[in-house]
This record gives C-alpha cells, sequence and structure tokens, in this order.
C-alpha cells in the first residue's frame, strides 16, 4: 500500500486557508497555489537521490552532492494542475514537464483524456504528477496510468486537497504511487466536489466562472 504524506506544515496550512477562502480573486489564488507548490516540493523531493561532485570553494576543493535535474519529470494534468508547475520549476528548474489533458464528465464524473505530451525518457524520471484536487481520484488514476502506459515507473502524487474517497481510489489502483497533500477534507457532494474542498480549481485559477 502507498504511503499518504500530509503536509502541515504552517506556511502551507496558512496559505491554504486563502486559497480555501471564496473572496481570494484568481490573482491571488494563482499566486498562493504557486507558493504552495514550491513548499510542498520542499517534501515531496526529500528522498530524491543524490549524486557525488565537488566545486572549489574560495577555500579550496569541496567534495559534496547534487540533484541531477534531469532525472526529474513534473506533469500536469490540465487545466488546473499548470498552476502548479511553476511553483516546483522554481526549485528544480531542469525537470522536463509533460502533460496530460483530462476533464471530469460532469454527469457521469468519469475521466475523459483529450491530450497527453510527455517526456520521452519518462522510464529513468521520478515522475510528480501534479494536479491541486482528488476528488473522486478518477482523473488521478487515469493520468497515473497514462504514464505508466508509457514507460513511467517512479510516480508520486501531489495534490492540494484530496477527498478520502481519491486517496482510496488511487491506492486501489496504484498501490506503488506515494500521494502528497495538503489536507485530507470531509467527504465529497452529490456533484463530485470537495466539501468543504475550494471549489472548482480550473475555474478559480483562470477565471472562468
Ligand atoms: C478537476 C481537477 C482534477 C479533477 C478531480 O479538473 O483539477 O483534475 O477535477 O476530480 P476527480 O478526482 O473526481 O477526477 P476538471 O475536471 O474540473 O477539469 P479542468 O481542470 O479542465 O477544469
Ligand atoms: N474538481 C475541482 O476543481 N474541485 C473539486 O472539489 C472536485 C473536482
Amino acid at each position: 500500500m502507498s504511503k499518504v504524506c500530509i503536509i502541515d506544515h504552517p506556511l502551507i496550512q496558512h496559505k491554504l486557508t486563502f486559497i480555501r477562502d471564496r473572496n481570494t480573486n484568481s490573482k491571488d489564488f494563482r499566486e498562493l497555489v504557486d507558493e504552495v507548490a514550491t513548499l510542498m516540493a520542499y517534501e515531496v523531493t526529500r528522498d530524491l537521490k543524490l549524486e557525488d561532485t565537488e566545486v572549489i570553494t574560495p577555500i579550496g576543493p569541496c567534495k559534496t552532492k547534487i540533484i541531477s535535474g534531469q532525472d526529474v519529470g513534473v506533469v500536469a494534468i490540465l487545466r488546473a494542475g499548470l498552476g502548479m508547475i511553476d511553483g516546483i520549476l522554481k526549485l528544480i528548474p531542469n525537470a522536463k514537464v509533460g502533460y496530460i489533458g483530462i476533464y471530469r464528465d460532469p454527469e457521469t464524473l468519469q475521466p475523459v483524456e483529450y491530450y497527453c505530451k510527455l517526456p520521452v525518457d519518462l522510464a529513468h524520471r521520478e515522475i510528480v504528477l501534479v494536479d491541486p484536487m482528488l476528488a473522486t481520484g478518477g482523473s488521478a488514476a487515469a493520468g497515473i496510468q497514462a504514464i505508466k502506459e508509457r514507460g513511467g515507473k517512479k510516480i508520486r502524487l501531489m495534490c492540494l486537497i484530496a477527498a478520502p474517497e481519491g486517496i482510496r481510489t488511487v491506492q486501489e489502483r496504484h498501490p506503488d504511487v506515494d500521494i502528497y497533500v495538503a489536507a485530507v477534507d470531509e467527504c465529497l457532494n452529490s456533484h463530485g466536489y470537495i466539501v468543504p474542498g475550494l471549489g472548482d480549481a480550473g475555474d478559480r485559477l483562470f477565471g472562468t466562472k
């Protein structure tokens, strides 16, 4: 069974309060999601492998460590995952970036995939799949499946807010994928929205409603 890591650092919890607030406008919402993605990336990448290297300090040679940015891939589920990409790239600027277009059918709540463009050498990369919302879990499970079908092996999922149902779905379908979230909320409502959640992440990021 995969690990569920709730990243409850005070800075993240503080910013999440304003992300949830319905009075927060799109500009502030985008900035806050970007900041929280950076803060979460710190924890999500905690176990990345380091390589030995050497630099010369002003005093002399120093044996030290380096993360090979080439070994990381960040994949966003469109649209809302886009809001988390830059925040991660601030810490790992050389990571390769992929996109999977998935929307949730409003009637059936089933994920519909419409686009997929991923780094070619997925098999060797540590993949961080990002989407702010893990509701039924259908979109995330489909995104993980799409990555696996194209060769991805080492995948972790990073979301802002999850419902217990979504965590369960991903753990059942992809027990090898660890899940990192800032909060686990109560439940889903009859329209499949997380309660209390933050509303529609894509619409709030891009001002479409
Ligand atoms: C939202 C969200 C997730 C999905 C979560 O996307 O960003 O991708 O719903 O729901 P699930 O866990 O029940 O699958 P949405 O379908 O609204 O698409 P959009 O980002 O393009 O608006
Ligand atoms: N998608 C969202 O954007 N928000 C939810 O609460 C559930 C799915």
